[in-house]
Formats: structure tokens, sequence, C-alpha cells
């Protein structure tokens, strides 16, 4: 595997100019990066914690963070919803003396959550670093990721309440991990030991057989999240097509012409509604075309689903609330009106 080192050298390497001898063989492609641009992109955390920035978060600031940023999709216990898998559960005291989560072995169990898989705490702090919150990677502190992962094993009782996670007792925080012996190199996919002189299985044919009948889509990528990496279809990459998807635009009725420019829609942009709503999807709470056929031409369905968005909900839809959205009366009417009227462009 390439770690991002490597990919920033890669980087490096393909963006030099004229400069490096090397790059010579693209002629035209890119510039040296600068250094701090490397430097950005250099963040992986290792297994040994090399490139783990000194710092800690205690388990009470973790749980701020949590219940702000990561409890939205994650759940305030971390059980998650429909959509995403569950974080945190199925480890055991038991787990934290083998360092093997037991439940991996039971087929009646449920679920896989992050805290049964996961080997290596380090993977915890970078992947949460680098891609959390989903909507806003890299955005958070030192400080916040160091407390949200300790929070995280927290919640799983691996640190107790008062605990403070920082970079000088991390290492002994991997000797808890519930899962930590779980990891294996015998499947020679990855390299070391265990896969000298053999080869992973890359002879094996499809299997074909008792395939499901009907294909039933369990989650998606939400539209504001589509061009969380800019533009695909603006981009050069070095894998797959050429060029991807068009994914400035969300693929739903949004993406229709004339309705982008409606001012609910907008509305519904700008105050991130849609962080929460698809168009015509569910994302956290209802799509919004659901709340429209529900609620069409009823008497008094403006007024009441105003109120709602300016006051919050709960209850209606499922298990998950709404708080209170922070607009002006006009624009919660507006809103409303342009669902009780079928969300007309
Ligand atoms: C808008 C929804 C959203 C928010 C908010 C969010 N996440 Fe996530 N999180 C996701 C999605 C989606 C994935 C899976 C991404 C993937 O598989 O590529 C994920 C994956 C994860 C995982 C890895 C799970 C695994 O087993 O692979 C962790 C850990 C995590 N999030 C922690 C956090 C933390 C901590 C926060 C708050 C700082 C947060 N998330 C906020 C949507 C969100
Ligand atoms: C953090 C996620 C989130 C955000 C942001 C959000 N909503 Fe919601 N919304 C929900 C959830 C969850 C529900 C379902 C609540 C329930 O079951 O009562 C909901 C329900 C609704 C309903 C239906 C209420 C009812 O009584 O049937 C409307 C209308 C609505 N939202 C509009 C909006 C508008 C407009 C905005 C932006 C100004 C917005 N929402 C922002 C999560 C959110």
């Amino acid at each position: 595997m390439f770690s991002c080192r490597d990919l920033a050298l890669v980087f490096a390497l393909l963006a030099a100019g004229a400069a490096a001898a090397q790059t010579e063989r693209f002629p035209g492609v890119g510039r040296t990066a600068t250094a701090k641009e490397v430097a950005a992109w250099d963040i992986d955390v290792r297994p040994d914690f090399k490139g783990l920035p000194a710092g800690s978060g205690s388990v009470a600031k973790g749980m701020e963070v949590w219940e702000g940023k990561c409890a939205s999709c994650h759940g305030v216990f971390g059980e998650s919803n429909e959509f995403f898998s569950p974080i945190v559960g199925g480890t055991t005291k038991d787990d934290i003396r083998t360092g093997r989560a037991a439940r991996l072995n039971d087929p009646s169990f449920p679920g896989r959550t992050t805290l049964m898989k996961l080997s290596t705490v380090s993977t915890l702090w970078d992947y949460i670093n680098r891609a959390m919150p989903w909507t806003q990677p890299k955005s958070l502190s030192s400080e916040e990721v160091y407390a949200v992962t300790a929070y995280i094993l927290n919640l799983g009782g691996v640190l107790p309440d008062s605990f403070v996670l920082s970079d000088k007792n991390i290492a002994e925080v991997q000797q808890m991990l519930p899962n930590r012996n779980g990891m294996t190199t015998d499947h020679a996919l990855w390299p070391g030991a265990a896969a000298a002189g053999r080869k992973p299985d890359v002879m094996a044919s499809a299997c074909m057989k008792d395939c499901a009948k009907e294909v039933a889509l369990a989650s998606f990528l939400p539209d504001f999240a589509r061009d969380a990496h800019g533009n695909l279809a603006e981009q050069n990459r070095a894998v797959g097509a050429q060029k991807g998807a068009d994914t400035s635009k969300p693929t739903t009725a949004a993406a229709a012409p004339g309705a982008a420019a409606a001012s609910a829609a907008a509305l519904a942009q700008k105050y991130t509604c849609v962080a929460c709503h698809g168009m015509e999807n569910k994302i956290v709470g209802p799509g919004f075309r659901e709340v429209s056929n529900k609620y069409a031409g009823a008497a008094d369905a403006t007024a009441y689903l105003a109120g709602k968005i300016k006051a919050g909900s709960a209850g209606v839809w499922g298990n998950v609330p709404m708080p209170p959205q922070q607009l002006s009366e006009a624009e919660a009417r507006l809103l409303a009106q342009w669902l009780v009227q079928g969300m007309k462009p």
C-alpha cells in the first residue's frame, strides 16, 4: 500500500516542472510542489505513532466534540443510524484483556462495529483527523482529535471518564484496544514474513451462484457531499476513468435547470438543510419530496411546517430529531410554502 507520505512524494515528482531530471519524462505537467504543499499532504500517523502531533484531549472535551460535530450522523452513543455502520458496541472487558473481539466469531451477533475491528489506535486518530466530520474534513484541531478519539474509546468502555489521551500515553492505550491482536497478514496481501514466497489469491473465479435476486441500496453518497473533493469531471486522475462524474451538481431534482435558481431551493442550500434532507432521498431527515407529498395542499400546513422548521421537530419521521433552524420567519414560511405547493421551481 502507498502511504500518504509516498503519495506526497509521487505528487511532488509528478508536479515538478522542468527542474528535476525525473520529471522531464512528463513535460508540461504541473510544477514542483512547495515544501508547504508537501507538508499539508504529509499527515499520516503510523502504528508506531510516527507522524502523531504532540498534544492531548480529554474524554470530557471529546463528548462536546462528539455531540456537536459527530452525533448527527453516528448517533449519540456511536450506535449510528441506518446509513452509517456503528462505531461503538460489541466489545467486552474480556476483549480488552485478550486483545481479540470475541464476537467477530459469533455469527449470531448482528454487526461489526469499528471498535470490534480496529487493531491500531493510530488508525482511528488518523482517520478522524483526515476525514471527519465528513462534511468538513481536516477542520478539527489536534486537541479535538485526541479528545474525540478518547471519547469513542470511553463509549466503548476502554477508557475511564476522567482520561486525557495524549501523545505520551497513546502507546499504553494501544495495549487496551479490544481487537489489537486481531490483525493478520497471513492472507499475503500485505508484505511481510507471513507473505514470503506466497501470492494472494488472485486466481479465484467469480462465483455467480445463489446471487441476490434484487439489489437493495443500503447507503449512498448524499448530494451535499458529492463535491467534497472538487469536481471530478475537471480532474485528471491516475486511476479509474480519466475524467470522473460532474460532482459539482447533485444527482437529484435540484440539478434540474431552473430548480437550483428557485429561491426556496437556494435557501435550503444556504441554511444547509440539504446536509440532512435530500431533495428526493432521505439522508438524516426525510427527503423534501416525502415531506412535500405528505403535506401537499393540506390546510394550515404552511404555518405548521414553518413553525417546525424554526422550532425543530421530533418523532414525526423516526427517531432522529431535527434541531431548531436559525432563519427568519419569512424564510421559514417561504420554505414551508414551497414544500406544501409541491416543490415547484
Ligand atoms: C455528515 C455525516 C458525518 C458526520 C457529521 C461525521 N461522520 Fe464519521 N463517517 C461518516 C461516513 C459517511 C463515514 C464512512 C465513510 C467511508 O466509508 O468512506 C464515516 C466514518 C467514520 C469513521 C470510520 C468508521 C469505520 O469503521 O470505517 C469514524 C471513526 C468516524 N466516522 C468518526 C467521526 C467523528 C469523530 C466525527 C465528528 C468529529 C464524525 N465522524 C462526523 C459520516 C459522518
Ligand atoms: C441536522 C439535520 C437537519 C437539518 C440541518 C435540517 N433538518 Fe429538517 N428534519 C431533520 C429530521 C431528522 C427531521 C425529522 C424529525 C421528526 O421526525 O419529527 C426533519 C424534519 C423536517 C420537516 C418535517 C417536519 C414535520 O413535522 O413533518 C421539515 C419541513 C424540515 N425538516 C425542513 C427543514 C428545513 C427547511 C431545514 C433548513 C432550514 C432543515 N429541515 C434542516 C433533520 C434536519
